[in-house]
């Protein structure tokens, strides 16, 4: 089995934290997987807001509702966006996947970093779209998609991975 193989296999939602804090080379390395995920005609049409201070965390936490106990623990936290001034303007419901692309690769990128995460989901809820916009300001043309919570993990799943291959999910060649 390949090393990524594995990587994606054992991956699991890790809710809780350790103290210990990411330094910005593992951030921008898990940004920088985010961004090499395919995009519709290479739109590349996501923005993060990365927040690692401290402080700004807990305040942004506080805010965030139940999602916030989860982010209150974490290292960094990101705030996963939809760009609408980059958007396919043929077929823009395209942001969403591609900001959910994104998304996987920094969670992926980060579990072979040994860090844990787990994906919080804003869009398309309404109300927790609303706070988000409303807590950093967003400008109109930007949708808040989802929260990714990332942390060197103190739960641990290891011996839960999904392993099963779900043959009735699998139709080769015809339904
Ligand atoms: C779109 C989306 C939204 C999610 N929202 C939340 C959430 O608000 N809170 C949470 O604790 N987990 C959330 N999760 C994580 C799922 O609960 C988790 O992935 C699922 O239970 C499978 O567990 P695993 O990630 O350990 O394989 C979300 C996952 C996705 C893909």
């Amino acid at each position: 089995m390949s090393e990524t193989v594995e990587t994606i296999l054992k991956r699991r939602s890790i809710r809780k934290y350790t103290e210990q804090k990411a330094d910005e080379e593992t951030i921008k390395t898990i940004l920088r997987c985010g961004m090499s995920g395919p995009s519709a005609v290479n739109a590349r049409d996501w923005s993060f807001v990365v927040v690692n201070d401290p402080e700004e965390l807990q305040k942004w936490a506080r805010a965030s509702g139940r999602a916030g106990t989860i982010m209150a623990g974490s290292a960094f936290s990101v705030l996963l966006c939809a760009d609408g001034e980059r958007e396919f303007k043929r077929a823009p419901e395209y942001r969403i996947i591609n900001g959910s692309i994104a998304g996987q690769n920094m969670i992926l990128a980060a579990e072979s970093l040994g860090l844990g995460s787990v994906w919080l989901g804003i869009w398309p809820q309404q109300d927790k779209i609303d706070v988000q916009k409303a807590y950093f300001g967003l400008p109109d043309t930007v949708t808040p998609h989802s929260i990714i919570s990332f942390g060197y993990p103190a739960e641990n799943k290891t011996g839960q991975p999904h392993l099963d291959y779900e043959e009735d999910r699998v139709h080769f060649n015809k339904w």
